[in-house]
Formats: C-alpha cells, structure tokens, sequence
C-alpha cells in the first residue's frame, strides 16, 4: 500500500480525492516536481524546491510551505512507504474555483498532493547493468514555456507516444531551426570528438536538476572536457554518445537512435566517467 500526503493529511493513495473543479485537473494549473531519494535520503533537495519556487512564482501560486515544512513533510512521506530507494512525486495546483472560468480568483486555497514511488537502485558507472534506451528524432511542438515544470505535460505526453509508436523508449527533440532542445521527459547530453555537450537553457527546455547537478560535478571533478552550447540535429544523429538526464534515471546511455547505433551500440567510456562521478558526488553537489 502505498501512503500519499494530501492537503495536511497522510492517508493510503487510493483513499485521496480532490474535486474535479481543482484547476488542475480543469486547465492543468499547477507545477509539479519529482525528487529521487536513496536510503531515504533526498537527492538535490534545495535544487528541486529553489524550482519549485520559481515555478510556483512564475504562475503566481503562492509557495504554501517553507523548505523546511517541505522536508519533514516528505521525509514522513518516505518514511511511512516500504522503498528505501524512491522517488517523490509532488505537485501543488491552483486549488478549487467554484466555477470554470480562465480567469482565476483572487484567493484559492493551493492543493497539494505527493506520493512515492519505487525507483531502479543507483548504477555506479556499472556498463554491464545499466539499462540502454533507444531514442528517434522527432520536432518539438511543444508550447514556449518549457522551463516551468507544469503539470500540464499533454504535449510531453503526445511526443512520448510518437516515440512510444516507433519503437523507442524516448524522443529526441529539435526546433525548427533543427537545434536540440530536450527529450520527451529528459535533458541531453552528447558527446562529440571526446567532449561532452549540452545545450544552453532557455524557454525550449527544462532546467534538470540532474543535468545541473551533472555539470557541476563535470565542471569541478573529474578531466571530462564540457561546453554548454546548441547542438545540432546532425551533430546529434554523429554523436558517440548520447546520455539522457532525469532524476528518476540519473544519467542513461541512449545505444540506438532513428534505428541506427550510437557509437558501438554499447554504453561509452565518457557515459561510465560521468555517471561514476555522478554516482560519488551526487550528494554532495
Ligand atoms: N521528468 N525535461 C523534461 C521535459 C522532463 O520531464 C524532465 C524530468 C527532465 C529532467 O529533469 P530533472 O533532472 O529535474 O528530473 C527534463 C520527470 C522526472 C517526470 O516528469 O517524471
């Protein structure tokens, strides 16, 4: 049975229930995040609720909670779950109007509702065990406000799916102008003539907090050369490598792309270095 914390309450999942007028079940009005944890213990913390606020700030929901009546909220939640190893699913909407209208209200009273969920245990750089994705392109037709964490994901959501109908476990996407921006739920990193490469962040793409806290850990560990720049739909289909950030998948080689290999078709020796890095310093960045 699984414990989900909703509105000051700790209750069994199945038991939770907002009202269907809640705005973000209506217009998707609310911002979400999910923060992994191992042993209990949360990875990128302060990260995730520095986003969170920001999130909550660009749409005008008021934070309901300090950082610290987040954490021993979802410190409880982990603890009353069976999974030493999971991830937690949060996500504060709007609240309830009485009517459906665009415009909202002045005063509404945010929800808030979190749950956890089992995750794979770290992989410490380990070839051998680490699950290989195969991805295809496909071109971004999302809105342009990628860089708030909205639970309106309807146009992740769709691409996920094209990618799904192909055969692939993501999609790598590109705008118009044939530049990388994201994939359907990750960040990317490719890595080209021995460096690794990430695009910069703008409206077109999430700021990950594992892709952050990569590059910080690439930036002061570690001899792995790394530039923030656009990376092209061509560099992307010639790279040796391609990894995928999330915080439920840390860091993840992508072996097949449009049907081809990257590189050998195995996990690269960049990808073992970094998610080795990963694997030493993501509690300490
Ligand atoms: N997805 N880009 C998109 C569109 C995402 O949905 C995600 C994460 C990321 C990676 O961000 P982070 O490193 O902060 O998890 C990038 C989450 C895990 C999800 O929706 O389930």
């Amino acid at each position: 049975m699984t414990t989900a914390y909703l509105n000051g309450r700790f209750l069994p999942l199945e038991e939770a229930r907002i009202s269907p007028m809640d705005r973000g079940f209506l217009f998707g009005d609310g911002i979400y995040e999910v923060i992994p944890s191992y042993d209990r213990n949360m990875v990128g913390f302060e990260r995730h609720m520095a986003r969170l606020a920001s999130g909550l700030a660009a749409i005008a929901i008021n934070n309901p909670f300090s950082v610290e009546q987040w954490q021993s909220m979802l410190r409880e939640l982990l603890h009353a779950n069976p999974w030493s190893d999971a991830a937690v699913y949060l996500q504060v909407t709007r609240g309830t109007a009485p009517v459906r209208n665009h415009r909202y209200p002045e005063h509404c009273e945010p929800t808030v509702f979190a749950y956890p969920f089992a995750i794979s245990p770290r992989n410490p750089g380990d070839a051998t065990t680490v699950t290989r994705y195969s991805a295809v392109t496909g071109t971004d037709q999302r809105w342009q406000r990628c860089h708030i964490k909205s639970v309106a994901l309807l146009g992740n959501v769709l691409h996920m799916m094209e990618g799904a109908d192909r055969g692939a476990d993501e999609i790598l996407l590109f705008n118009d102008a044939d530049e990388l921006t994201e994939a359907a739920a990750c960040n990317v990193f490719v890595v080209i003539n021995g460096q690794v490469l990430t695009p910069p962040l703008d409206q077109q793409k999430l700021p990950g907090i594992t892709r952050n806290m990569l590059i910080d850990i690439l930036r002061t560990h570690g001899d792995i050369p790394f530039i923030e720049r656009v990376v092209t739909r061509e560099e992307v289909c010639s790279a040796d490598e391609i990894w995928l950030t999330s915080s439920t998948k840390e860091v993840v080689p992508v072996t097949q792309l449009d049907g081809r290999m990257v590189g050998d078709g195995e996990p690269g020796p960049f990808w073992q270095k970094a998610q080795r890095l990963f694997d030493r310093y993501r509690f300490s960045v």
